[in-house]
């Protein structure tokens, strides 16, 4: 029996993690025990709970608490903790997923300990270093022995750094395999859009139903804690909405719901307050998301998981961000780096108005299951 350790800890990871699990209890029970560490990133109910109790996640076998503090503190403590969790259980190896802080803590604790690492989400680079994933990615994807890539572009972006794509098994940190394998997100939400149409009440609770609407999520740093970014994307918001007279829906990620009233110039916040079509609202669960992503006019988003999904759902897709990982969907002509910037938002906006049928959304992310994929490898290498 193959022993690995599962490692989440910030929304999209429990999210990623479901595909994992669900291919592990269908398909290779008998083969591979999984036991899963919760770092305790994320906290609140509907950032981490809501979507172990919605996808039907086990139970984590440990939940470590760890919580918010700056990078050097939050990442530290994890490291501490988590090497004291994969002493006493010593598993064939630790699965971590993307690119948070828990993800390279428990890189350099499992390195450290030299328990192989297998990275899920490798290879995807923004080539951007002020942004602490970029960070984070690099030093994961370079500790690891076996890498998975949901895209060419990942795929290639390590062979670039060195990573052979001929080497065969038996794989290790210094004869590390990479694979190219498909999206363990496609997975999920091929999966989970029929339970999402079959239970989610969010567009009835919102009055959304069967009225158009927008979609969009604003968590990133340079976003948040930059008021000129802010700002921009935000006047943006506002003049797309009384333009269209269109509602803008924004379930809002607590970082962002804190930093509105912090960063935004009074009037702006004002009126974001007085508009009746811009509706935030707290995080919701996955499903709820599904639901809302599948039934939209459009996507706004600096989330790397939100881009993904607009694609998977063919809705368009305008990002505040001034790069992107996911390169494919901007090749694709379905996504448009605007960035936070006011005038690139809105030629984005009108572009997608008027040529959103013309889109073509060909499946670049797998075949919906890259998680059993990742399981047979790790077999094969065991
Ligand atoms: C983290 C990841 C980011 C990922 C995002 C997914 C890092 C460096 N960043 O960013 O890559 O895209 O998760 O959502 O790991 N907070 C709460 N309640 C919670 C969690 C957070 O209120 O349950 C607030 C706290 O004020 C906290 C802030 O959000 O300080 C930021 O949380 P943190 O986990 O440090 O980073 P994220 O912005 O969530
Ligand atoms: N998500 C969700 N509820 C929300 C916002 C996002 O379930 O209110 C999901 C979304 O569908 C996607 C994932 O969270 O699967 C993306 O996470 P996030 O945007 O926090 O992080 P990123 O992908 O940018 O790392």
């Amino acid at each position: 029996m193959l022993k690995i350790i599962t490692i989440i800890g910030a929304r999209p990871q429990i999210i990623k993690a479901a595909a994992l699990s669900r291919a592990i209890s269908n398909h290779f029970r008998d083969k591979i025990q999984e036991i899963i560490v919760h770092t305790g990133q994320h906290y609140d109910e509907n950032m981490s709970q809501v979507f172990i109790d919605e996808l039907g996640i086990p139970k984590p076998n440990y939940n470590l608490g760890i919580g918010s503090g700056s990078h050097g503190k939050q990442t530290g403590r994890m490291i501490e903790r988590l090497e004291e969790v994969l002493l006493e259980e010593g598993p064939d190896y630790v699965v971590i997923y993307g690119d948070t802080n828990s993800t390279l803590a428990a890189s350099v604790a499992a390195s450290k300990i030299q328990i192989p690492i297998i990275h899920i989400e490798a290879g995807l680079r923004s080539f951007n270093k002020s942004m602490p994933e970029e960070i984070n990615r690099i030093m994961c994807d370079h500790a690891s022995t076996l890498l998975f890539s949901p895209t060419p572009t990942g795929f290639n972006n390590l062979v670039k750094e060195g990573f052979s794509a001929d080497t065969t098994a038996p794989f290790s940190a210094d004869h590390p395999g990479i694979f190219h394998c498909g999206d363990v997100m496609y997975d999920n939400s091929l999966f989970f859009k029929h339970f999402a149409t079959k239970t989610s009440q969010v567009l009835e609770t919102y009055d959304l139903k069967d009225k158009p609407y927008f979609l969009g999520t604003i968590h990133r740093n340079n976003n948040t804690d930059q008021p000129e970014r802010l700002n921009a994307i935000f006047r943006a918001l506002n003049s797309i909405t009384q333009t269209s007279s269109i509602p803008v829906v924004l379930p809002l990620h607590p970082r962002t719901d804190k930093a509105l009233a912090r960063n935004l110039d009074k009037d702006l916040f004002n009126q974001i307050n007085e508009n009746p079509l811009i509706k935030i609202l707290p995080p919701v669960s996955f499903l709820d998301m599904i639901m809302l992503e599948s039934n939209c006019s459009m996507v706004f988003t600096d989330s790397g998981g939100v881009q993904k999904e607009a694609y998977f759902f063919e809705k368009p897709c305008i990002i505040f961000r001034s790069e992107t990982e996911w390169t494919e969907i901007v090749d694709a002509g379905c996504g448009i780096i605007a960035n936070a910037d006011e005038e690139n938002i809105t030629n984005a906006f009108n572009y997608f108005h008027d040529n959103y049928k013309e889109l073509q959304y060909s499946p670049i992310f797998g075949d919906g299951r890259a998680a059993e994929f990742i399981c047979g490898k790790m077999l094969e290498n065991s």
